[in-house]
């Protein structure tokens, strides 16, 4: 069997995706899902994650330190079975960038995991503090307890 592929996205991929990489991987099985994240935004290619959510990882466990930014490509929009984004703009950014109705298909904001009808943003915690990035933490250790469930 394929593995379940999985992508989370954000705008530098060194805050909020690299936690939501982290967090769900440890809630699957690796014989059968890869967890990958990319950022819209080149800025913070080949960069390790922002030390403030490697330590918040940390402190729950999670080692996303080996982690390096990566900038979301055509071919990911192809490879990924499910594709979860972290805000709105991140939606509009990836949707754009989709060329079939079964790419679109594969594109939710990872908290329609627990708010499905209400469309909350993961807010980038870039320019914020240690506690925005424990707030970050909590928000998408819940929504990947409800996607693990749902994939697994
Ligand atoms: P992220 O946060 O999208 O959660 O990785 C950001 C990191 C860097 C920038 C913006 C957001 N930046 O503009 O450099």
């Amino acid at each position: 069997m394929p593995k379940t592929k999985i992508l989370m996205v954000c705008l530098g991929n060194i805050c909020r995706s690299p936690l939501a990489e982290g967090i769900l991987r440890s809630k699957l099985d690796d014989k059968n899902f890869e967890v990958d994240s990319v950022g819209t935004g080149s800025w913070h290619v080949g960069n390790s994650p922002d030390a403030r959510s490697i330590k918040v990882g940390a402190k729950h466990n999670i080692d996303i330190s080996h982690l390096r930014g990566r900038q979301l490509s055509k071919e990911d929009l192809e490879k990924f079975d499910h594709i979860y984004v972290m805000d709105q703009n991140n939606l509009d950014d990836v949707l754009e960038m989709t060329t079939t109705d079964e790419q679109k298909r594969k594109v939710l904001m990872v908290l329609d995991a627990v708010f499905p009808t209400e469309k909350v943003d993961v807010p980038d915690p870039y320019n914020g503090t240690i506690e925005d990035f424990e707030r970050v933490y909590e928000m998408l250790e819940e929504a990947s307890n409800v996607i693990a469930k749902q994939l697994a």
